[in-house]
């Protein structure tokens, strides 16, 4: 076990059309910790994960995952070390079947039968999905929450150390998002999770990193970070709405009873 699985210095990147994304970033993210990136649209969190599994390859700067410095020749080990979850499934997902889909990353590291099928059942099993019941299905045939099921198990089919989700809870219903919030808290992983979703960010994450215009402007406990009106408005970001309406953060909550509420429902 690594103590800091990924420790990021001084990376910055400009795209092609001059575009800077990211500037003088430094981060280490300690093992097993579960932590937030947060930030406005365009802040850079998915220019981001993109590096950490060597999909954009640092510039200027460097970046350690495990025991490696990410170069085009660490890649391999580099991606079995980290699997990254893309915010769209349609990215990860593009085999006949389930079962092919979630096959596809242990095959590619060359784990062959029986050991491969009962990878790809540990995985579905993992994220909820019935082995029986899906394994031949065709994922773009799936609703959003499946598909974004079949993506981290294709993922966890890897085991990798460090899971790195762009935002896992975008278009999940309530209860799909809850089961996810679920699956994400029980993995003994270390994770980093770009979300928009900050109630998520403070059911999973102790800690959180807000990118502002490609900068780290906060990196330290998400409490801390989400508590504070003035600086979240900064950066464009909003209270979570359990900060928002305090009274929900009360053991059963008296919305009832709530003054407005209880004339309201004497008018009603
Ligand atoms: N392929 C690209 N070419 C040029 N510029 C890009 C490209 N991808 C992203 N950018 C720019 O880089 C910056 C960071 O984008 P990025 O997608 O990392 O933001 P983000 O924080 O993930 O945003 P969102 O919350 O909308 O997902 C933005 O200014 C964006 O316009
Ligand atoms: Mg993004």
């Amino acid at each position: 076990m690594h103590h800091n699985p990924i420790s990021i210095t001084d990376l910055s990147y400009v795209y092609e059309d001059g575009t800077q994304a990211l500037q003088e970033i430094n981060l280490e993210i300690k093992a097993t910790e579960r932590v937030a990136l947060i930030g406005a649209n365009g802040s850079g969190k998915s220019t981001l994960l993109l590096h950490l599994n060597g999909l954009l390859l640092p510039q200027t700067g460097g970046i350690v995952v495990g025991e490696h410095k990410m170069t085009p020749k660490t890649l391999k080990e580099i991606r079995n070390f980290v699997g990254l979850v893309f915010q769209n499934p349609d990215d990860q997902l593009f085999m006949p079947t389930v079962w092919e889909d979630v096959a596809f990353g242990p095959l590619n590291q060359g784990v062959e039968e029986p050991g491969l099928t009962d990878r790809v059942k540990r995985a579905m099993a993992a994220v909820g999905l019935d082995f029986h019941r899906y394994a031949e299905r065709t994922a773009s045939n799936l609703s959003g929450g499946e598909q974004k099921r079949v993506a981290i198990a294709g993922v966890l089919a890897m085991q990798p150390q460090v899971l790195v989700l762009d935002e896992p809870s975008a278009q999940l219903d309530p209860a799909a998002r809850r089961q996810l919030i679920e699956l994400l808290g029980s993995l003994p992983l270390t994770q980093l999770i770009a979300t928009h979703d900050l109630d998520m960010a403070l059911d999973l994450c102790s800690s959180t990193i807000v990118l502002g215009q490609g900068r780290v402007v906060f990196s330290g406990p998400t409490e801390q970070v989400l508590s504070n009106p003035e600086f979240l408005d900064r950066y464009s970001l909003e209270p979570p709405l359990c900060y928002a309406r305090p009274y929900c953060q009360i053991e059963h909550a008296p919305c009832l009873s709530t003054p407005a509420l209880a004339s309201a429902e004497r008018m009603g």
